[in-house]
């Protein structure tokens, strides 16, 4: 920690020039999009739509080969593809749903009568494990490999590799599922996972689907108080858990944190939980209730291996997930099963290009959407090869994960940018040591993805080969809403490029109404779509509060809002600027943060970056950047202008921090998000009064505030 470093007196009046800037055009913006007219708005309507200033022009088209062998092949292919989803719903989702099995077919395909509550395919039954699963025993997939696990330690410099064919994968969920039956656990029952990521994750979820419980994963590094706030708000009856899972060489107990969130469920007066299954992973003591808790081998010495899976409505809940919004407790978001699983088969295959000799990789945790939808429903749907890996990236060093796509001649590759950035620094010696040419394609998901991130993926990694899917969805969207198509999209670095089928994306002004191409503004979907959230769990009102109600008094009350920023450019292009929350307004121009740190990343000693506003008499918002450098600062003040300068040369001056603190590390979620609500307290120098407990490290805080005292 070095301390904060201002520009010094001189601020002020930098910003006051700013301002003649901000409608005199001095600074250099983007090529799709251009100065303030000359016939400038005045400031209130300015500030609707979001200044991009990012300057990217680079185009990848897919080699003619890529394009030749994919699944969609050409931009009109995927053009008419698009169209007929769009104004022929029924006839796109009714054939595509139909390429799943289901067990009792459905009478139509939508019905939106009742927005902003969705049916989709009414009066189908079906089974999320049966079409995981049991679709692919009558055919040649049975004895292929549908999971390779990797776990973390490697003693004697030899990892644990387990293999589960698609008939043993089977086999083992069916025998998971009568250990809950035996439990009492049926339809409906919600059942919180609270797992490493270790097969029988994957196989939890796979056995509350079968017999029609509603999961709740929750993930493993979260807290016992956050399993507790999970716990109860779902109704939970059952934990499934493990003693422990690997983490960079150390067992990080869970099974005390369950006992622990137990406790503290029961302080409140109304515990619901009456089994604890536990997974023999670490061997790491445990307290155990007898009464309560189970271990998961020994249940399964006395069940049988068959289990028929429960026909579910296409409308019944599959399962929870809890994620975080700026404000407020998690929201308990509901994906329901026909729609859900509709929606992850038709974009893993699309999106990824999925072939039977693929291996795949999404190196998610199955925590998050992520890991539910492109680890386990989509891939398994698809009669995919996955690989799961237990732990860190740097364990034990930092060439695992090219070690383990290297060992496993992994073809397709998903990850995210912040893991991304860090490969980036840890340095490309250790890529280059490993063997990646089986790599066909790349994705990436999470975060808008700094231009050098994109490029270094792309040339390092897929030795400038491989398409790059940047994938934008969220929790509530269940599946990727805007991505390139490997073998159409000329991809740009930073821009997630096209809607996928059947999602009716556009950008609009505060009163919904759409925006000319090169305007950022705010998303907006038009349109209901198969993996659609269909609500917050026990929370209707929140439910059309968050994402129903921004357009409504504009006569649009189905405009859903993803809380996004974003930009079309004149190719069709989308270019994701963050979320609404993490823009700022400098002199009546709102900006991106993503796009300030951009540019702050793209020079050469600056590794990481993070932009937040602090209010400003003057320009009603300063910006504040904290950024994280590359090696040793010998002066800062003089990088600090450095930095300052090489912003206003890339975006403007406008654009240009009025403080940047040096630091060494930043206060992330443990998915690897940045918490910027809590840098904005910091910045603007109020207590951290938000809720810390996603926080990855919470000293951070003090470390970060005690640096801008220095
Ligand atoms: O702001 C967008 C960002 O992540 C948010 C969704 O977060 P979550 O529900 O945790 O789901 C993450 C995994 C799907 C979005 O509202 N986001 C996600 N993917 C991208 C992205 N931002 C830019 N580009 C992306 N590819």
């Amino acid at each position: 920690m070095r301390g904060q470093l201002t520009p010094g007196a001189g601020a002020a009046q930098d910003n006051r020039a700013e301002l003649d800037d901000a409608y005199g055009c001095s600074f250099r913006i983007g090529a799709t999009h251009s100065c303030p007219p000359i016939h400038a708005p005045p400031p209130s309507r300015m500030s609707e739509s979001i200044e991009s200033v990012l300057a990217e022009d680079r185009s990848f088209p897919p080699s003619p080969s890529f394009s030749e062998a994919a699944r969609v092949k050409s931009r009109e292919q995927y053009q008419r593809m698009w169209e007929e989803s769009i104004h022929e719903p029924d006839v796109f989702w009714g054939r595509a749903a139909s390429e799943i099995p289901w067990l009792k077919p459905f009478d139509e395909v939508l019905d939106w009568s009742d927005a902003p509550f969705a049916r989709w395919f009414g009066g189908g039954q079906l089974n999320a494990s049966h079409v995981c699963l049991d679709q692919h025993l009558e055919t040649e997939r049975a004895d292929k490999v549908a999971l390779i696990f990797e776990g973390e330690p490697t003693p004697d410099g030899k990892p644990e590799i387990r293999k589960y064919t698609y008939r043993e994968l089977h086999r083992e969920v069916c025998r998971f599922a009568n250990v809950l039956k035996a439990r009492g656990i049926g339809k409906g029952t919600r059942v919180a996972i609270y797992m490493p990521m270790i097969p029988e994750a994957a196989m939890a979820m796979l056995a509350c689907a079968r017999i029609g419980a509603i999961h709740s994963v929750v993930f493993g590094g979260f807290s016992a108080s956050s399993l507790e706030d999970r716990i109860l708000d779902g109704g939970c009856e059952a934990v499934i858990t493990a003693d422990g899972g690997w983490r960079r060489g150390t067992v990080l107990p869970l099974k005390p944190a369950v006992d622990e969130a137990i406790v503290k469920c029961a302080a409140q007066g109304n515990c619901p939980v009456k089994t604890v299954l536990c997974v023999k992973r670490c061997g790491n003591d445990v307290a155990w209730e007898p009464r309560r808790d189970v271990w998961l081998h020994e249940a399964l010495e006395s069940v049988e291996e068959e289990c028929e899976p429960e026909p579910m409505e296409s409308e019944d809940v599959l399962f929870l997930l809890y994620t975080s919004g700026s404000t407020g407790k998690p929201k308990g978001i509901v994906h329901t099963t026909g729609g859900y699983m509709v929606g992850a088969y038709l974009s893993t295959r699309f999106v990824f290009d999925l072939r039977d000799d693929d291996i795949y990789w999404c190196t998610a945790d199955v925590g998050w959407i992520t890991g539910h939808t492109y680890i386990v429903y989509g891939p398994l749907a698809n009669g995919a090869t996955m690989v799961m890996y237990e732990g860190a990236p740097n364990a034990p060093h930092e060439g695992r994960f090219w070690e383990i796509c290297d060992r496993h001649k992994v073809s397709v590759f998903y990850t995210a940018p912040t893991a991304i950035r860090a490969f980036m620094k840890w340095g490309d010696s250790h890529v280059e040591k490993a063997d990646l040419s089986s790599l066909r394609l790349l994705g990436t998901v999470g975060e808008p993805i700094n231009p050098a991130a994109w490029i270094w993926y792309r040339d390092k990694v897929g030795g400038g080969r491989c398409p790059i899917v940047d994938t934008w969805w969220q929790t509530e969207t269940g599946g990727i809403m805007i991505s390139p198509l490997p073998g159409v999209s000329a991809t740009k670095p930073g821009s997630a490029t096209q809607p996928f089928f059947g999602v009716d994306a556009a950008i609009v002004d505060e009163r919904g109404k759409e925006l000319p191409d090169g305007r950022g503004g705010l998303l907006a979907i038009r349109k209901p779509w198969p993996s659609m959230l269909r609500g917050i769990w026990g929370d209707e009102e929140r439910f059309r509060a968050t994402y129903w109600s921004k357009w409504a008094a504009s006569g649009k009350p189905h405009y859903y809002f993803p809380g996004d920023g974003a930009r079309k450019d004149v190719e069709g292009n989308f270019w994701i600027m963050g979320r609404v929350d993490d823009v700022l307004n400098v002199s009546g121009h709102r900006l991106s943060t993503m796009e300030i740190e951009s540019a702050l990343v793209s020079h050469a000693s600056v590794v990481e970056a993070a932009v937040v506003p602090r209010p400003d008499d003057l320009t009603g918002e300063a910006i504040v950047a904290f950024v994280i450098p590359s090696g040793s600062v010998a002066d800062a003040q003089a990088t600090v202008e450095e930095l300052r300068e090489h912003v206003g040369v890339e975006i403007g001056k406008l654009a240009r921090p009025a403080e940047i603190r040096i630091t060494t590390r930043l206060p992330k979620t443990r998915s690897g998000k940045i918490m910027r609500r809590l840098l904005r307290a910091i910045a603007s120098g109020d207590d951290v009064v938000q809720d810390t407990t996603t926080l990855e490290d919470p000293t951070i805080l003090d470390e970060l505030r005690a640096g801008g005292k220095a």
